[in-house]
Protein backbone atom coordinates (compact mmCIF):
# COMPACT_ATOMS: atom_id res chain seq x y z
CA UNK A 1 0.00 0.00 0.00
CA UNK A 2 1.31 3.90 -0.58
CA UNK A 3 1.75 5.65 1.92
CA UNK A 4 0.32 8.30 0.59
CA UNK A 5 -3.27 6.08 1.14
CA UNK A 6 -2.66 7.61 4.85
CA UNK A 7 -2.49 11.29 3.54
CA UNK A 8 -6.25 12.26 4.76
CA UNK A 9 -6.00 10.92 8.48
CA UNK A 10 -2.15 12.05 8.77
CA UNK A 11 -0.79 14.59 6.41
CA UNK A 12 -3.58 16.88 5.86
CA UNK A 13 -4.78 17.44 9.30
CA UNK A 14 -1.23 19.06 9.77
CA UNK A 15 -1.17 20.89 6.53
CA UNK A 16 -4.92 22.30 6.64
CA UNK A 17 -4.42 23.75 9.76
CA UNK A 18 -1.88 25.91 8.26
CA UNK A 19 -3.09 28.90 5.68
CA UNK A 20 -3.37 27.64 2.73
CA UNK A 21 -0.45 29.53 1.11
CA UNK A 22 1.52 28.73 3.69
CA UNK A 23 0.74 25.11 3.32
CA UNK A 24 1.50 25.64 -0.21
CA UNK A 25 4.62 26.78 0.70
CA UNK A 26 5.84 24.45 2.90
CA UNK A 27 4.70 21.41 1.08
CA UNK A 28 7.27 22.89 -1.97
CA UNK A 29 10.03 22.87 0.32
CA UNK A 30 9.20 19.42 1.53
CA UNK A 31 8.65 18.61 -2.07
CA UNK A 32 12.23 20.41 -2.79
CA UNK A 33 13.89 18.24 -0.36
CA UNK A 34 12.17 14.77 -0.89
CA UNK A 35 12.84 14.82 -4.92
CA UNK A 36 16.40 14.51 -3.86
CA UNK A 37 18.43 10.95 -2.27
CA UNK A 38 18.38 9.62 -0.16
CA UNK A 39 14.77 10.64 0.24
CA UNK A 40 13.17 10.22 -3.57
CA UNK A 41 12.53 6.27 -3.21
CA UNK A 42 11.40 6.39 0.06
CA UNK A 43 8.33 8.81 -0.97
CA UNK A 44 8.03 8.30 -4.63
CA UNK A 45 5.04 5.95 -5.95
CA UNK A 46 4.38 3.64 -8.79
CA UNK A 47 2.01 4.18 -10.92
CA UNK A 48 0.32 1.99 -13.99
CA UNK A 49 -1.86 2.73 -16.64
CA UNK A 50 -2.18 3.08 -20.28
CA UNK A 51 0.10 4.61 -22.42
CA UNK A 52 -0.44 6.83 -25.04
CA UNK A 53 0.49 9.26 -27.65
CA UNK A 54 -0.84 12.35 -28.25
CA UNK A 55 0.15 16.10 -29.88
CA UNK A 56 3.55 13.62 -30.96
CA UNK A 57 4.07 12.75 -27.43
CA UNK A 58 4.70 9.61 -25.57
CA UNK A 59 2.42 10.14 -22.01
CA UNK A 60 2.57 6.91 -19.71
CA UNK A 61 -1.05 7.36 -18.97
CA UNK A 62 -3.29 10.50 -19.23
CA UNK A 63 -2.81 11.87 -15.70
CA UNK A 64 -1.11 15.09 -15.05
CA UNK A 65 -0.58 17.43 -13.11
CA UNK A 66 -2.02 21.48 -13.61
CA UNK A 67 -0.64 24.21 -14.13
CA UNK A 68 -0.07 26.52 -10.65
CA UNK A 69 1.72 24.25 -8.05
CA UNK A 70 4.87 24.26 -8.55
CA UNK A 71 5.44 27.82 -11.12
CA UNK A 72 8.93 27.62 -10.85
CA UNK A 73 9.70 24.20 -11.08
CA UNK A 74 11.45 24.17 -7.79
CA UNK A 75 10.25 20.32 -7.33
CA UNK A 76 9.89 18.24 -10.30
CA UNK A 77 11.50 15.60 -9.62
CA UNK A 78 9.32 14.94 -6.64
CA UNK A 79 6.24 15.83 -8.13
CA UNK A 80 7.23 13.45 -10.95
CA UNK A 81 8.21 10.86 -8.75
CA UNK A 82 4.60 11.13 -7.27
CA UNK A 83 3.64 9.14 -11.05
CA UNK A 84 1.71 11.86 -13.16
CA UNK A 85 2.71 11.16 -16.72
CA UNK A 86 3.10 14.91 -17.23
CA UNK A 87 3.49 18.08 -15.44
CA UNK A 88 2.63 21.42 -15.77
CA UNK A 89 4.61 23.91 -14.96
CA UNK A 90 4.15 28.00 -14.63
CA UNK A 91 2.38 29.84 -15.06
CA UNK A 92 5.65 31.86 -15.62
CA UNK A 93 6.53 35.81 -16.74
CA UNK A 94 9.46 36.83 -18.56
CA UNK A 95 10.51 38.81 -15.24
CA UNK A 96 9.62 37.77 -11.77
CA UNK A 97 6.99 38.90 -10.33
CA UNK A 98 4.76 39.25 -6.45
CA UNK A 99 1.28 38.45 -7.55
CA UNK A 100 -1.15 39.76 -5.76
CA UNK A 101 -1.37 40.64 -2.20
CA UNK A 102 -2.07 38.14 0.39
CA UNK A 103 -4.55 36.51 1.57
CA UNK A 104 -5.37 34.95 -1.87
CA UNK A 105 -5.42 31.30 -1.51
CA UNK A 106 -8.65 30.10 0.04
CA UNK A 107 -10.57 26.58 0.88
CA UNK A 108 -13.93 26.29 0.67
CA UNK A 109 -13.91 23.08 2.93
CA UNK A 110 -17.28 22.42 2.72
CA UNK A 111 -17.84 21.44 -1.38
CA UNK A 112 -13.70 20.78 -1.62
CA UNK A 113 -13.28 23.35 -3.77
CA UNK A 114 -10.60 26.12 -3.82
CA UNK A 115 -10.38 29.75 -4.32
CA UNK A 116 -6.96 31.42 -5.51
CA UNK A 117 -6.06 35.11 -6.90
CA UNK A 118 -2.32 34.72 -6.82
CA UNK A 119 -1.84 36.33 -9.78
CA UNK A 120 0.78 34.86 -11.30
CA UNK A 121 3.22 35.57 -8.54
CA UNK A 122 6.55 33.79 -9.93
CA UNK A 123 10.13 33.80 -10.17
CA UNK A 124 10.57 34.63 -13.56
CA UNK A 125 10.81 32.56 -16.56
CA UNK A 126 14.87 32.28 -16.44
CA UNK A 127 14.78 30.54 -12.93
CA UNK A 128 12.21 28.24 -14.30
CA UNK A 129 14.69 27.35 -16.79
CA UNK A 130 17.76 26.45 -14.54
CA UNK A 131 15.12 24.06 -13.07
CA UNK A 132 14.26 22.79 -15.87
CA UNK A 133 17.53 21.82 -16.89
CA UNK A 134 18.21 20.45 -13.88
CA UNK A 135 15.65 18.01 -13.77
CA UNK A 136 15.65 14.11 -13.67
CA UNK A 137 11.75 13.81 -14.45
CA UNK A 138 11.67 11.41 -17.24
CA UNK A 139 7.92 12.06 -18.09
CA UNK A 140 6.43 15.17 -19.96
CA UNK A 141 7.00 18.41 -19.16
CA UNK A 142 4.22 21.62 -20.12
CA UNK A 143 5.62 24.86 -19.14
CA UNK A 144 2.59 27.27 -18.91
CA UNK A 145 3.92 31.02 -20.11
CA UNK A 146 2.00 34.48 -19.71
CA UNK A 147 2.25 37.99 -19.59
CA UNK A 148 3.17 40.15 -16.68
CA UNK A 149 0.90 42.66 -14.94
CA UNK A 150 2.71 45.50 -15.69
CA UNK A 151 2.82 44.63 -19.30
CA UNK A 152 -0.19 46.61 -21.59
CA UNK A 153 -2.46 44.35 -23.09
CA UNK A 154 -1.60 45.33 -26.52
CA UNK A 155 2.23 44.47 -26.38
CA UNK A 156 1.29 40.83 -24.59
CA UNK A 157 2.64 39.25 -27.46
CA UNK A 158 6.03 40.11 -26.60
CA UNK A 159 6.20 38.75 -23.24
CA UNK A 160 4.24 34.88 -24.33
CA UNK A 161 7.29 35.18 -27.66
CA UNK A 162 9.59 35.71 -25.01
CA UNK A 163 9.02 32.93 -22.81
CA UNK A 164 8.00 30.65 -25.91
CA UNK A 165 11.80 31.27 -26.73
CA UNK A 166 13.01 30.99 -23.61
CA UNK A 167 11.48 27.57 -22.79
CA UNK A 168 11.45 26.30 -26.30
CA UNK A 169 14.25 23.66 -25.90
CA UNK A 170 13.41 22.84 -22.07
CA UNK A 171 10.18 21.33 -22.02
CA UNK A 172 7.98 19.10 -24.23
CA UNK A 173 5.20 21.26 -24.84
CA UNK A 174 3.90 25.07 -24.05
CA UNK A 175 0.93 26.05 -22.88
CA UNK A 176 -0.76 29.41 -24.23
CA UNK A 177 -2.11 31.21 -20.34
CA UNK A 178 -5.27 33.59 -21.88
CA UNK A 179 -7.70 32.29 -19.15
CA UNK A 180 -6.38 32.86 -15.82
CA UNK A 181 -9.27 35.38 -14.41
CA UNK A 182 -6.72 37.12 -11.85
CA UNK A 183 -4.45 39.11 -14.45
CA UNK A 184 -6.25 42.34 -15.02
CA UNK A 185 -7.52 42.03 -18.58
CA UNK A 186 -5.72 38.86 -19.26
CA UNK A 187 -9.24 37.05 -20.46
CA UNK A 188 -9.74 40.11 -23.17
CA UNK A 189 -7.12 37.65 -25.29
CA UNK A 190 -9.56 34.89 -25.59
CA UNK A 191 -11.73 37.20 -28.04
CA UNK A 192 -11.25 36.31 -31.62
CA UNK A 193 -9.09 39.64 -32.89
CA UNK A 194 -6.33 39.48 -30.27
CA UNK A 195 -6.59 35.44 -30.07
CA UNK A 196 -6.06 35.34 -33.46
CA UNK A 197 -3.18 37.85 -33.69
CA UNK A 198 -1.28 36.79 -30.36
CA UNK A 199 -1.40 32.40 -32.04
CA UNK A 200 -0.71 33.89 -35.14
CA UNK A 201 3.04 35.09 -33.77
CA UNK A 202 3.29 32.28 -31.46
CA UNK A 203 2.90 29.86 -34.05
CA UNK A 204 5.21 31.78 -36.48
CA UNK A 205 7.75 31.70 -33.47
CA UNK A 206 7.11 28.03 -33.37
CA UNK A 207 7.41 27.15 -36.92
CA UNK A 208 10.98 29.26 -36.92
CA UNK A 209 12.12 27.62 -33.49
CA UNK A 210 11.15 24.35 -35.12
CA UNK A 211 13.00 24.72 -37.92
CA UNK A 212 16.53 25.84 -36.19
CA UNK A 213 16.56 23.15 -33.46
CA UNK A 214 14.94 20.60 -35.28
CA UNK A 215 12.47 20.08 -32.30
CA UNK A 216 8.88 20.78 -32.70
CA UNK A 217 7.35 21.72 -29.55
CA UNK A 218 3.43 21.59 -29.34
CA UNK A 219 1.38 24.82 -28.60
CA UNK A 220 -1.61 24.17 -26.48
CA UNK A 221 -4.15 26.85 -26.11
CA UNK A 222 -5.79 26.97 -22.19
CA UNK A 223 -9.42 28.16 -21.94
CA UNK A 224 -11.58 29.50 -19.72
CA UNK A 225 -14.93 27.64 -18.26
CA UNK A 226 -16.77 31.46 -18.48
CA UNK A 227 -17.04 31.71 -22.14
CA UNK A 228 -20.49 31.92 -24.03
CA UNK A 229 -21.06 29.15 -26.58
CA UNK A 230 -20.18 31.57 -29.20
CA UNK A 231 -16.99 32.80 -28.03
CA UNK A 232 -16.29 28.89 -27.43
CA UNK A 233 -16.70 28.48 -30.89
CA UNK A 234 -14.73 31.48 -31.85
CA UNK A 235 -12.06 30.03 -30.08
CA UNK A 236 -11.99 26.44 -31.55
CA UNK A 237 -12.13 27.78 -35.04
CA UNK A 238 -9.15 30.09 -34.67
CA UNK A 239 -7.22 27.05 -33.09
CA UNK A 240 -7.64 24.99 -35.64
CA UNK A 241 -7.44 27.80 -38.57
CA UNK A 242 -3.65 28.34 -37.12
CA UNK A 243 -2.98 24.31 -36.23
CA UNK A 244 -2.82 25.11 -32.16
CA UNK A 245 -1.91 21.47 -30.98
CA UNK A 246 -4.07 21.20 -28.30
CA UNK A 247 -6.71 22.71 -26.12
CA UNK A 248 -6.95 22.88 -22.19
CA UNK A 249 -10.38 22.83 -20.48
CA UNK A 250 -10.44 24.52 -18.72
CA UNK A 251 -9.34 27.34 -16.25
CA UNK A 252 -10.95 28.33 -12.85
CA UNK A 253 -14.37 29.64 -12.64
CA UNK A 254 -15.24 33.50 -11.54
CA UNK A 255 -18.66 32.16 -11.34
CA UNK A 256 -19.96 31.34 -7.70
CA UNK A 257 -22.89 29.75 -8.15
CA UNK A 258 -21.81 26.55 -6.78
CA UNK A 259 -20.90 27.61 -3.76
CA UNK A 260 -22.95 29.96 -2.52
CA UNK A 261 -23.64 30.89 1.16
CA UNK A 262 -20.05 28.65 1.61
CA UNK A 263 -16.90 29.64 3.45
CA UNK A 264 -15.42 32.12 1.34
CA UNK A 265 -17.86 32.32 -1.55
CA UNK A 266 -17.50 36.08 -1.65
CA UNK A 267 -13.93 36.33 -2.03
CA UNK A 268 -12.74 37.29 -5.91
CA UNK A 269 -10.74 35.06 -7.87
CA UNK A 270 -10.65 31.31 -9.87
CA UNK A 271 -12.47 28.63 -8.37
CA UNK A 272 -11.26 25.52 -8.61
CA UNK A 273 -11.70 21.29 -7.42
CA UNK A 274 -15.41 19.66 -7.14
CA UNK A 275 -17.51 22.98 -7.54
CA UNK A 276 -16.04 23.27 -11.16
CA UNK A 277 -16.73 19.90 -12.33
CA UNK A 278 -19.64 20.45 -13.84
CA UNK A 279 -18.98 23.82 -16.08
CA UNK A 280 -15.77 22.61 -16.55
CA UNK A 281 -16.98 19.63 -18.18
CA UNK A 282 -19.91 21.16 -19.99
CA UNK A 283 -17.12 23.46 -21.74
CA UNK A 284 -15.13 20.34 -22.60
CA UNK A 285 -18.31 19.16 -24.22
CA UNK A 286 -18.89 22.10 -26.35
CA UNK A 287 -15.10 22.78 -27.71
CA UNK A 288 -15.15 18.64 -28.11
CA UNK A 289 -18.67 18.81 -30.30
CA UNK A 290 -17.25 21.75 -32.63
CA UNK A 291 -13.26 20.53 -33.06
CA UNK A 292 -14.75 17.03 -34.17
CA UNK A 293 -11.49 15.46 -33.03
CA UNK A 294 -9.24 18.24 -34.80
CA UNK A 295 -7.62 19.20 -31.80
CA UNK A 296 -6.68 17.06 -28.50
CA UNK A 297 -8.01 18.07 -25.90
CA UNK A 298 -6.91 18.03 -21.98
CA UNK A 299 -9.61 17.63 -19.45
CA UNK A 300 -9.36 19.59 -16.10
CA UNK A 301 -11.70 20.92 -13.66
CA UNK A 302 -12.92 19.08 -10.80
CA UNK A 303 -11.32 15.60 -11.48
CA UNK A 304 -11.72 14.22 -8.24
CA UNK A 305 -12.21 10.32 -8.62
CA UNK A 306 -12.03 7.79 -11.36
CA UNK A 307 -15.91 8.35 -12.36
CA UNK A 308 -14.58 12.28 -12.73
CA UNK A 309 -11.81 11.48 -14.79
CA UNK A 310 -13.71 8.82 -16.96
CA UNK A 311 -16.52 11.39 -17.84
CA UNK A 312 -13.70 14.28 -18.55
CA UNK A 313 -12.56 11.00 -21.30
CA UNK A 314 -16.34 10.06 -22.19
CA UNK A 315 -16.49 14.03 -23.14
CA UNK A 316 -13.44 14.23 -25.55
CA UNK A 317 -10.24 14.60 -23.49
CA UNK A 318 -7.66 12.25 -24.35
CA UNK A 319 -5.40 14.04 -21.54
CA UNK A 320 -6.38 15.16 -17.84
CA UNK A 321 -4.89 17.42 -14.84
CA UNK A 322 -5.47 17.78 -11.66
CA UNK A 323 -4.44 20.43 -8.52
CA UNK A 324 -7.56 20.66 -6.26
CA UNK A 325 -8.29 16.72 -5.64
CA UNK A 326 -4.22 16.55 -5.33
CA UNK A 327 -4.40 19.18 -2.49
CA UNK A 328 -7.42 17.69 -0.63
CA UNK A 329 -6.51 13.49 -1.26
CA UNK A 330 -2.98 14.02 -1.49
CA UNK A 331 -0.93 11.70 -3.99
CA UNK A 332 -2.80 8.54 -3.31
CA UNK A 333 -5.33 10.07 -5.96
CA UNK A 334 -3.18 9.85 -8.89
CA UNK A 335 -3.11 5.86 -8.05
CA UNK A 336 -6.49 5.89 -7.03
CA UNK A 337 -7.56 7.31 -10.76
CA UNK A 338 -5.06 6.17 -12.76
CA UNK A 339 -5.20 2.72 -11.74
CA UNK A 340 -8.96 3.11 -11.79
CA UNK A 341 -9.64 4.15 -15.24
C1 LIG B 1 -3.73 28.04 -6.37
C2 LIG B 1 -3.93 27.83 -7.84
C3 LIG B 1 -3.07 28.43 -8.73
C4 LIG B 1 -3.25 28.24 -10.11
N1 LIG B 1 -2.38 28.82 -10.98
C5 LIG B 1 -2.50 28.59 -12.32
C6 LIG B 1 -1.56 29.11 -13.23
O1 LIG B 1 -0.58 29.76 -12.86
N2 LIG B 1 -1.76 28.86 -14.55
C7 LIG B 1 -2.82 28.12 -15.01
O2 LIG B 1 -2.94 27.91 -16.23
N3 LIG B 1 -3.72 27.60 -14.15
C8 LIG B 1 -3.58 27.81 -12.83
N4 LIG B 1 -4.49 27.27 -11.97
C9 LIG B 1 -5.63 26.52 -12.51
C10 LIG B 1 -5.37 25.01 -12.57
O3 LIG B 1 -4.29 24.72 -13.42
C11 LIG B 1 -6.62 24.25 -13.03
O4 LIG B 1 -6.94 24.67 -14.33
C12 LIG B 1 -7.81 24.51 -12.12
O5 LIG B 1 -7.42 24.53 -10.78
C13 LIG B 1 -8.89 23.45 -12.30
O6 LIG B 1 -8.42 22.18 -11.94
P1 LIG B 1 -8.80 21.50 -10.51
O7 LIG B 1 -10.28 21.61 -10.35
O8 LIG B 1 -8.29 20.10 -10.61
O9 LIG B 1 -8.08 22.29 -9.47
C14 LIG B 1 -4.32 27.44 -10.58
C15 LIG B 1 -5.18 26.84 -9.66
C16 LIG B 1 -5.01 27.00 -8.32
C17 LIG B 1 -5.94 26.33 -7.35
Amino acid sequence: MSIYALYPYVIRPFIFALDPEDAHSLTIKMGKILGKAPFKPLFSQKVTGQPLEIMGLKFAHPLGLAAGMDKNGDCIDYLGSLGFSHLELGTVTPKAQEGNPRPRMFRVLEAQGLINRMGFNNKGVDYLCVNLARRTFKGIIGVSIGKNETTPLEDAANDYLFCLRKVYNLCDYVAVNISCPNTKGLTALQEAEPLIALLKTLKDEQKKLASENARYVPLVVKISPDLTPVQIEAICDACVKLGIDGMSCTNTTVSREVIHGMSHASEWGGLSGKPLEALSTQVLEQVSAHLQGKIPLIGIGGISDPLSARSKLQKGASLLQIYSSFVYQGPYVIKKIVENL
